[in-house]
């Protein structure tokens, strides 16, 4: 049995990664736009800003912008000359994202790249090596970004992915989905990466890490 439960993650949130008021407007904007409501919980964004401090990381590369939520909460993380590098395939979401960077004042750290993460990574290699890469897009892409991350991130960096319980459903062997298979998959490939030590962070939806060692 664990302790860890519902009740402990809001006492977390409140005690920890309480939003002012840029990241709550922020984050009620992005439905109202439009876009899906899927951004990450604000413990989740509070990790990664910690984990951004804590690593050092100045180069810092977000596959799935979607409104900027989780953007705002890692460029806050950043040092004076960071940079965070977000790529995102959807033009409207790339637009509302650019709002909400700007009117959180964190515009100058952070550069938008719109198109398919596919393409777009093949480009960035020149610009590598990176400090820390959050994977947070189509989880069909999930391996194809691991392989990427993994050759393109410093001794040191860090890598983190979203969504790896898929809300519970990668325990349930019922779950034949697609996106849950990729994520068991990206799972279990994180485990076995002989260059990356590798856990859990159970907040949230789950965020698997890798820290690169070789
Ligand atoms: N990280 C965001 C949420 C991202 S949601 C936050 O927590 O605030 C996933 C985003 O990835 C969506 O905006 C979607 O359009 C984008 N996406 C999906 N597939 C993509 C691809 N192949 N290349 C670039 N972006 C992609
Ligand atoms: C979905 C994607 C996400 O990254 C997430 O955090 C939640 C849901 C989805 O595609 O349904
Ligand atoms: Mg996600």
């Amino acid at each position: 049995m664990t302790t860890y439960n519902d009740e402990l993650s809001y006492y977390i949130t409140d005690l920890f990664a309480s939003q002012d008021d840029i990241l709550s407007l922020i984050r009620e904007n992005i439905p109202k736009k439009g876009l899906p409501a899927i951004s990450i919980r604000p413990e989740e964004g509070k990790f990664l800003q910690f984990l951004i401090r804590a690593t050092g990381a100045k180069k810092v590369v977000e596959i799935g912008t979607l409104g900027g939520y989780s953007g705002v909460w890692m460029a806050r993380g950043l040092p004076p000359g960071g940079k965070l590098i977000t790529l995102e395939k959807e033009p409207q979401h790339a637009k509302v994202a650019q709002e909400h960077f700007e009117s959180a004042g964190v515009s100058e750290f952070v550069e938008i790249r719109v198109g398919n993460a596919h393409q777009i990574l093949t480009d960035l290699t020149l610009e590598g090596p990176f400090d820390f890469v959050f994977i947070d897009a189509d989880k069909s892409g999930y391996s194809v970004y691991l392989k990427w991350a993994v050759n393109n991130l410093r001794i040191g960096g860090v890598i983190a992915a979203h969504n790896a319980f898929r809300g519970g459903s990668v325990i349930d062997e019922n779950a034949q989905d697609s996106a849950t298979n990729n994520i068991r998959e990206f799972n279990r490939q994180m485990a076995e990466e002989p260059r990356l030590i590798c856990t859990i962070f159970p907040a949230g939806d789950g965020t698997v890490l890798g820290v690169k060692v070789n």
